[in-house]
Protein backbone atom coordinates (compact mmCIF):
# COMPACT_ATOMS: atom_id res chain seq x y z
CA UNK A 1 0.00 0.00 0.00
CA UNK A 2 1.05 3.23 -0.74
CA UNK A 3 1.46 5.51 2.09
CA UNK A 4 -0.08 8.81 1.24
CA UNK A 5 2.43 12.06 2.52
CA UNK A 6 0.65 14.55 4.85
CA UNK A 7 1.27 17.76 3.12
CA UNK A 8 3.25 19.92 5.37
CA UNK A 9 0.66 23.57 6.73
CA UNK A 10 2.33 26.91 5.02
CA UNK A 11 4.45 28.49 7.34
CA UNK A 12 4.77 31.80 5.80
CA UNK A 13 2.51 34.11 4.41
CA UNK A 14 4.13 34.27 1.17
CA UNK A 15 4.02 30.56 0.97
CA UNK A 16 0.36 30.95 1.86
CA UNK A 17 -0.19 32.93 -0.85
CA UNK A 18 1.71 30.81 -3.36
CA UNK A 19 -0.51 28.19 -2.63
CA UNK A 20 -3.85 30.07 -3.43
CA UNK A 21 -6.00 29.16 -6.03
CA UNK A 22 -5.92 32.10 -8.87
CA UNK A 23 -9.79 32.94 -8.33
CA UNK A 24 -8.84 33.25 -3.98
CA UNK A 25 -5.09 34.64 -4.99
CA UNK A 26 -7.61 37.54 -7.11
CA UNK A 27 -10.10 37.88 -4.10
CA UNK A 28 -7.17 38.58 -1.34
CA UNK A 29 -4.84 40.60 -2.76
CA UNK A 30 -5.48 41.80 -6.55
CA UNK A 31 -9.38 43.01 -5.68
CA UNK A 32 -8.70 45.23 -2.88
CA UNK A 33 -6.77 47.89 -5.02
CA UNK A 34 -4.01 49.44 -3.00
CA UNK A 35 -4.21 53.16 -2.63
CA UNK A 36 -4.35 55.34 -6.20
CA UNK A 37 -4.33 51.93 -8.12
CA UNK A 38 -6.97 50.35 -10.13
CA UNK A 39 -8.77 47.20 -8.78
CA UNK A 40 -8.55 44.14 -10.45
CA UNK A 41 -10.16 44.26 -13.80
CA UNK A 42 -10.93 41.35 -16.31
CA UNK A 43 -11.73 43.79 -19.34
CA UNK A 44 -9.45 46.33 -20.79
CA UNK A 45 -10.40 48.67 -23.66
CA UNK A 46 -7.46 49.38 -26.21
CA UNK A 47 -7.67 53.86 -25.94
CA UNK A 48 -7.17 53.91 -29.73
CA UNK A 49 -8.96 51.15 -31.02
CA UNK A 50 -11.50 50.42 -28.95
CA UNK A 51 -10.87 47.02 -29.24
CA UNK A 52 -11.76 45.02 -26.67
CA UNK A 53 -9.43 42.50 -24.38
CA UNK A 54 -9.39 40.01 -21.42
CA UNK A 55 -7.24 40.34 -18.45
CA UNK A 56 -6.76 36.76 -16.56
CA UNK A 57 -4.49 35.50 -13.93
CA UNK A 58 -3.02 32.10 -14.17
CA UNK A 59 -0.43 29.71 -12.02
CA UNK A 60 2.46 28.66 -14.21
CA UNK A 61 1.34 25.03 -13.94
CA UNK A 62 -2.31 26.03 -15.18
CA UNK A 63 -1.45 27.57 -18.19
CA UNK A 64 -1.91 25.93 -21.68
CA UNK A 65 1.47 25.38 -23.80
CA UNK A 66 0.37 27.41 -26.37
CA UNK A 67 -0.14 29.79 -24.25
CA UNK A 68 3.74 29.45 -22.39
CA UNK A 69 5.33 29.09 -26.05
CA UNK A 70 2.82 32.49 -26.95
CA UNK A 71 4.61 34.63 -23.98
CA UNK A 72 7.83 33.17 -24.87
CA UNK A 73 7.53 34.43 -28.43
CA UNK A 74 6.53 38.11 -27.23
CA UNK A 75 9.71 38.62 -25.36
CA UNK A 76 11.81 36.62 -28.22
CA UNK A 77 9.78 39.57 -30.29
CA UNK A 78 10.73 42.52 -27.28
CA UNK A 79 13.86 41.34 -26.01
CA UNK A 80 15.68 39.24 -27.85
CA UNK A 81 18.00 41.30 -28.99
CA UNK A 82 18.97 42.62 -25.19
CA UNK A 83 19.53 39.30 -24.21
CA UNK A 84 21.77 38.07 -26.74
CA UNK A 85 24.03 41.44 -26.33
CA UNK A 86 24.56 40.45 -22.95
CA UNK A 87 26.13 38.31 -20.49
CA UNK A 88 22.82 36.07 -19.79
CA UNK A 89 22.74 35.17 -23.74
CA UNK A 90 19.10 34.16 -25.68
CA UNK A 91 19.06 30.77 -24.19
CA UNK A 92 15.29 29.34 -25.00
CA UNK A 93 15.27 26.35 -22.51
CA UNK A 94 16.52 27.98 -19.33
CA UNK A 95 13.93 30.91 -20.25
CA UNK A 96 10.96 28.70 -20.79
CA UNK A 97 12.24 26.36 -17.66
CA UNK A 98 12.54 29.32 -15.56
CA UNK A 99 8.97 30.82 -16.76
CA UNK A 100 7.56 27.19 -15.69
CA UNK A 101 8.54 27.82 -12.37
CA UNK A 102 6.20 26.89 -9.42
CA UNK A 103 4.85 29.77 -7.69
CA UNK A 104 4.83 31.89 -10.58
CA UNK A 105 1.65 33.36 -11.67
CA UNK A 106 0.52 35.39 -14.99
CA UNK A 107 -1.66 37.99 -16.24
CA UNK A 108 -2.55 37.66 -19.56
CA UNK A 109 -4.03 40.04 -21.84
CA UNK A 110 -5.71 38.64 -24.75
CA UNK A 111 -7.49 39.81 -27.37
CA UNK A 112 -11.19 38.54 -29.19
CA UNK A 113 -9.41 35.70 -30.49
CA UNK A 114 -7.87 34.29 -27.28
CA UNK A 115 -4.29 35.07 -28.50
CA UNK A 116 -2.04 36.72 -26.08
CA UNK A 117 -0.77 40.17 -26.80
CA UNK A 118 0.44 40.99 -23.71
CA UNK A 119 1.21 39.51 -20.14
CA UNK A 120 3.43 40.32 -16.86
CA UNK A 121 4.51 37.83 -14.46
CA UNK A 122 5.11 37.98 -10.92
CA UNK A 123 5.86 35.68 -7.63
CA UNK A 124 6.08 36.81 -3.77
CA UNK A 125 9.27 35.31 -2.36
CA UNK A 126 12.24 36.32 -0.59
CA UNK A 127 15.33 38.18 -1.88
CA UNK A 128 18.41 38.03 0.09
CA UNK A 129 15.99 37.72 3.05
CA UNK A 130 13.40 40.39 1.98
CA UNK A 131 9.99 39.53 1.33
CA UNK A 132 9.19 40.88 -2.28
CA UNK A 133 6.92 40.58 -5.36
CA UNK A 134 9.37 39.89 -7.76
CA UNK A 135 8.07 40.71 -11.09
CA UNK A 136 9.96 38.46 -13.49
CA UNK A 137 8.38 39.83 -17.12
CA UNK A 138 5.90 42.60 -18.57
CA UNK A 139 5.52 42.74 -22.60
CA UNK A 140 2.94 43.88 -24.72
CA UNK A 141 2.85 43.74 -28.46
CA UNK A 142 3.79 47.01 -30.10
CA UNK A 143 0.98 48.03 -30.65
CA UNK A 144 -0.66 47.48 -27.23
CA UNK A 145 2.59 49.77 -26.08
CA UNK A 146 2.24 53.32 -25.20
CA UNK A 147 -1.29 53.01 -23.89
CA UNK A 148 -0.77 52.44 -20.56
CA UNK A 149 -1.41 49.02 -20.57
CA UNK A 150 1.89 48.50 -18.89
CA UNK A 151 1.40 51.14 -15.94
CA UNK A 152 -2.07 49.14 -15.15
CA UNK A 153 -0.28 45.66 -15.14
CA UNK A 154 2.84 47.35 -13.02
CA UNK A 155 0.15 48.47 -10.69
CA UNK A 156 -1.48 45.06 -10.20
CA UNK A 157 2.08 43.81 -8.95
CA UNK A 158 2.00 46.86 -6.76
CA UNK A 159 -1.52 45.90 -5.10
CA UNK A 160 -0.22 42.14 -4.80
CA UNK A 161 2.72 43.42 -2.44
CA UNK A 162 0.42 46.20 -1.16
CA UNK A 163 -2.25 43.59 -0.01
CA UNK A 164 0.44 40.82 1.28
CA UNK A 165 2.26 41.84 4.38
CA UNK A 166 5.17 41.31 4.88
CA UNK A 167 6.00 42.18 1.50
CA UNK A 168 7.70 45.45 1.49
CA UNK A 169 8.50 45.68 -2.04
CA UNK A 170 8.05 45.17 -5.75
CA UNK A 171 11.51 44.26 -7.78
CA UNK A 172 12.55 43.25 -10.81
CA UNK A 173 15.90 42.93 -13.30
CA UNK A 174 16.28 45.15 -16.35
CA UNK A 175 18.76 44.98 -18.97
CA UNK A 176 21.50 48.39 -18.61
CA UNK A 177 20.79 48.25 -22.82
CA UNK A 178 16.74 48.66 -22.41
CA UNK A 179 17.05 52.05 -22.10
CA UNK A 180 13.20 52.52 -22.78
CA UNK A 181 12.32 49.87 -20.46
CA UNK A 182 14.24 51.69 -17.75
CA UNK A 183 12.63 55.04 -18.47
CA UNK A 184 9.21 53.24 -18.03
CA UNK A 185 10.28 51.99 -14.55
CA UNK A 186 11.48 55.02 -13.62
CA UNK A 187 8.43 56.62 -14.58
CA UNK A 188 6.74 54.02 -12.44
CA UNK A 189 8.43 54.95 -9.00
CA UNK A 190 11.65 51.94 -9.17
CA UNK A 191 14.84 52.95 -8.18
CA UNK A 192 17.78 50.96 -8.14
CA UNK A 193 18.07 48.69 -5.25
CA UNK A 194 20.80 47.83 -2.86
CA UNK A 195 20.91 44.16 -3.92
CA UNK A 196 22.05 45.82 -7.58
CA UNK A 197 25.66 44.36 -8.89
CA UNK A 198 28.01 46.54 -8.83
CA UNK A 199 31.42 47.19 -10.97
CA UNK A 200 33.40 44.83 -9.84
CA UNK A 201 37.59 43.76 -10.09
CA UNK A 202 37.50 39.84 -11.60
CA UNK A 203 41.37 38.59 -11.83
CA UNK A 204 42.42 41.79 -12.83
CA UNK A 205 40.06 42.96 -15.14
CA UNK A 206 36.91 45.43 -14.51
CA UNK A 207 33.31 43.41 -14.73
CA UNK A 208 30.30 45.83 -15.20
CA UNK A 209 27.18 44.87 -15.25
CA UNK A 210 24.95 44.55 -17.75
CA UNK A 211 21.42 44.63 -15.60
CA UNK A 212 20.06 46.21 -13.09
CA UNK A 213 18.05 45.50 -9.85
CA UNK A 214 15.04 47.98 -9.09
CA UNK A 215 12.69 47.74 -6.57
CA UNK A 216 9.73 50.42 -5.42
CA UNK A 217 9.11 50.77 -1.62
CA UNK A 218 5.42 49.86 -1.16
CA UNK A 219 3.50 52.32 1.86
CA UNK A 220 0.54 51.22 3.66
CA UNK A 221 -1.58 54.16 4.54
CA UNK A 222 -3.52 53.56 7.76
CA UNK A 223 -6.65 56.55 8.42
CA UNK A 224 -4.54 59.38 6.99
CA UNK A 225 -0.93 57.88 8.14
CA UNK A 226 1.62 56.48 5.95
CA UNK A 227 3.60 53.42 7.35
CA UNK A 228 6.47 52.96 5.81
CA UNK A 229 7.04 49.37 6.03
CA UNK A 230 10.61 47.92 7.57
CA UNK A 231 12.05 45.89 4.99
CA UNK A 232 11.66 43.05 7.58
CA UNK A 233 14.82 39.90 7.43
CA UNK A 234 12.64 36.88 6.90
CA UNK A 235 14.31 33.37 6.32
CA UNK A 236 14.30 31.73 2.81
CA UNK A 237 10.93 29.57 2.38
CA UNK A 238 10.90 26.01 2.42
CA UNK A 239 8.83 25.86 -0.61
CA UNK A 240 6.43 27.74 -3.09
CA UNK A 241 8.95 30.43 -3.62
CA UNK A 242 12.20 30.54 -5.29
CA UNK A 243 15.37 30.81 -2.80
CA UNK A 244 16.98 34.06 -2.99
CA UNK A 245 20.26 32.62 -4.70
CA UNK A 246 18.63 31.39 -7.75
CA UNK A 247 16.19 34.45 -8.22
CA UNK A 248 19.45 36.77 -8.00
CA UNK A 249 20.57 34.44 -10.61
CA UNK A 250 17.35 34.10 -12.46
CA UNK A 251 17.26 35.88 -16.35
CA UNK A 252 17.05 39.13 -16.52
CA UNK A 253 13.97 40.15 -18.24
C1 LIG B 1 7.87 48.52 -21.15
C2 LIG B 1 6.37 48.39 -21.46
C3 LIG B 1 5.78 47.23 -20.68
C4 LIG B 1 5.68 49.70 -21.01
O1 LIG B 1 4.29 49.62 -21.23
P1 LIG B 1 3.51 50.78 -22.00
O2 LIG B 1 2.07 50.44 -22.05
O3 LIG B 1 4.22 51.00 -23.30
O4 LIG B 1 3.77 52.05 -21.08
P2 LIG B 1 2.64 53.02 -20.51
O5 LIG B 1 1.88 53.59 -21.66
O6 LIG B 1 1.87 52.30 -19.47
O7 LIG B 1 3.53 54.16 -19.82
C5 LIG B 1 3.37 54.53 -18.47
C6 LIG B 1 4.10 55.83 -18.23
O8 LIG B 1 5.49 55.63 -18.50
C7 LIG B 1 5.90 56.56 -19.50
N1 LIG B 1 6.87 55.90 -20.36
C8 LIG B 1 6.73 54.72 -21.00
N2 LIG B 1 7.83 54.46 -21.74
C9 LIG B 1 8.65 55.53 -21.57
C10 LIG B 1 9.93 55.90 -22.08
N3 LIG B 1 10.59 55.10 -22.92
N4 LIG B 1 10.47 57.07 -21.69
C11 LIG B 1 9.82 57.90 -20.85
N5 LIG B 1 8.59 57.61 -20.33
C12 LIG B 1 8.03 56.46 -20.70
C13 LIG B 1 4.65 56.92 -20.26
O9 LIG B 1 4.77 58.16 -20.90
C14 LIG B 1 3.61 56.91 -19.18
O10 LIG B 1 3.70 58.15 -18.48
P3 LIG B 1 2.42 58.86 -17.79
O11 LIG B 1 2.22 58.09 -16.52
O12 LIG B 1 2.84 60.26 -17.56
O13 LIG B 1 1.29 58.71 -18.77
C15 LIG B 1 6.10 48.19 -22.99
O14 LIG B 1 6.51 49.32 -23.69
C16 LIG B 1 6.80 46.97 -23.55
O15 LIG B 1 6.22 45.89 -23.58
N6 LIG B 1 8.05 47.14 -24.02
C17 LIG B 1 8.81 46.02 -24.62
C18 LIG B 1 9.15 44.95 -23.60
C19 LIG B 1 10.04 45.46 -22.51
O16 LIG B 1 10.99 46.19 -22.72
N7 LIG B 1 9.74 44.99 -21.27
C20 LIG B 1 10.54 45.30 -20.12
C21 LIG B 1 11.55 44.21 -19.96
S1 LIG B 1 12.64 44.58 -18.61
Amino acid sequence: MKVRKRRRAPTSPLEKANRKSDQDFIADYLQPGAPGLLPWIREWKHPRTQEDYTVDLVKSNLMQEDEIQACFRLIEETSRSDYENSTTRWTPDSKLKEMRSEGLRYILVRDGDRSVRGFTSLMPTYEEGQPVVYCYEIHLKPDLQGTRLGALLMGFQATVAYNLPPISKVMLTCFLSNTRGLEFYKKAGFVRDDLSPEVRKLRGKMCTPDYVIMSKTISRIRGDETERMPAAACPPMANGGVSKKVAIGREVG
